[in-house]
């Protein structure tokens, strides 16, 4: 029987298992599909640690890449044989082979490898909707500045690259000198450690005093309240992670305090809820991938069965860039 990464309990990374699952036919609008490479995102800690509260038993894992084995009654747009990929709903990708929905799959372009595809959808469609959607009043103008917190990780090293597409000044954060260069190499304006360094004061001296117009914000609870202090008046705090911890109740009188501050707490699985949504922010992500403006830095590879590794290296801020599982 084909393997599956599961957890019965939640827990750190131990409690993650390699259990033999039954895999059957896709029913109506239901795709099988063997995975070539399986993406390892943060929130697959989330879930793991149950800050993210789902049933058990669970098969972890939101993004994958691999080849349609079968499709079911209804679908269309994908074939047996075709190379694709997915981030998506619900959890389920750490694993050979899978039954899913199909809506959220999509054709994977000859030019993009399989790790690539693994390590690129759900980062990259983040990417799509933080940069071209989450954005301020009067939107968003070339030379513009942004921060973008955790900037060398697997979402940060897209975001600066295409941030600087779009023609952004991205003042990136990292946790390290050497995570900042890189950074820096992907295309971010400007890279603080904020292990060392305090953001908020090193922003304010980039732009002048004037803070910037959008912080883009998925560490969370340590740097909830010096994003607040980096953003200008009527500036957007895009808060849409938790890597240090959930931020706590907010006293809304705050935002009025700091300058009639806007915030939103997006996840990326409200903007792919329907097939034409997903393929036409695809379509955009394989563009920027294609055209060379955005490449996709599969920095580690482990396997399938090592996937306890590859959780204690990313809680313990080890990796850069995005990894991948092989089954
Ligand atoms: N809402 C959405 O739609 C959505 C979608 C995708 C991802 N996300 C969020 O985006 C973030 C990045 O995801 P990713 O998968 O690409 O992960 P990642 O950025 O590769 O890894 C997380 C990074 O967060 C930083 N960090 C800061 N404080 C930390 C702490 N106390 N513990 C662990 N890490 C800490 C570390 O970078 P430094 O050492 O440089 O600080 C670490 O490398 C995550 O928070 C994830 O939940 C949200």
């Amino acid at each position: 029987m084909p393997l599956a990464v599961q957890i019965r309990r939640n827990g750190g990374p131990e409690v993650m298992e390699l259990a033999e699952v039954a895999v059957g036919d896709p029913g109506p609008g239901e795709i099988r599909i063997r995975h070539h490479a399986c993406g390892l995102n943060f929130i697959d800690v989330y879930q793991r640690s149950g800050l993210y509260a789902l049933p058990l038993p669970l098969t972890l894992g939101m993004e994958a890449a691999g080849v349609v084995e079968a499709v079911g009654e209804g679908v269309t747009h994908l074939k047996p044989g075709d190379r694709a990929a997915y981030a998506s709903q619900p959890p389920g990708a750490y694993s050979e082979v899978r039954v899913m929905p199909a809506k959220c799959v999509v054709q994977l372009p000859d030019a993009i490898s399989f790790e690539e595809g693994a390590a690129m959808m759900l980062k990259g469609l983040t990417v799509q909707y933080l940069l071209r959607k989450t954005q301020p009043q009067g939107g968003l103008q070339p030379g513009d500045h942004v921060l973008f917190l955790a900037a060398a990780g697997g979402v940060g090293l897209i975001a600066c690259q295409w941030a600087r597409a779009m023609g952004l000044e991205l003042i990136a954060t990292a946790g390290s000198d050497d995570k900042c260069r890189l950074a820096l190499e992907h295309g971010a304006a400007h890279a603080i450690n904020y292990r060392r360094e305090n953001f908020v004061e090193r922003v304010k001296e980039i732009t002048g005093g004037r803070g910037v117009k959008v912080v883009y914000d998925s560490v969370g609870k340590d740097t909830w309240d010096g994003s607040l202090d980096c953003l200008q008046p009527f500036g957007l705090m895009v808060s849409y992670g938790n890597a240090s911890g959930p931020v706590p109740p907010v006293a809304l009188g705050t935002l009025a305090a700091k300058g009639s501050l806007y915030v939103t707490r997006p996840t990326l699985f409200s903007h792919i809820s329907s097939r034409e949504a997903t393929q036409a922010m695809a379509d955009d992500l394989f563009g920027m991938v294609t055209s060379g403006q955005v490449k996709i830095r599969v920095e580690r590879r482990y396997a399938l069965k090592d996937v306890a590794q590859a959780h204690i290296d990313l809680e313990a801020r080890q990796t850069i860039g995005s990894s991948v599982l092989l089954p």
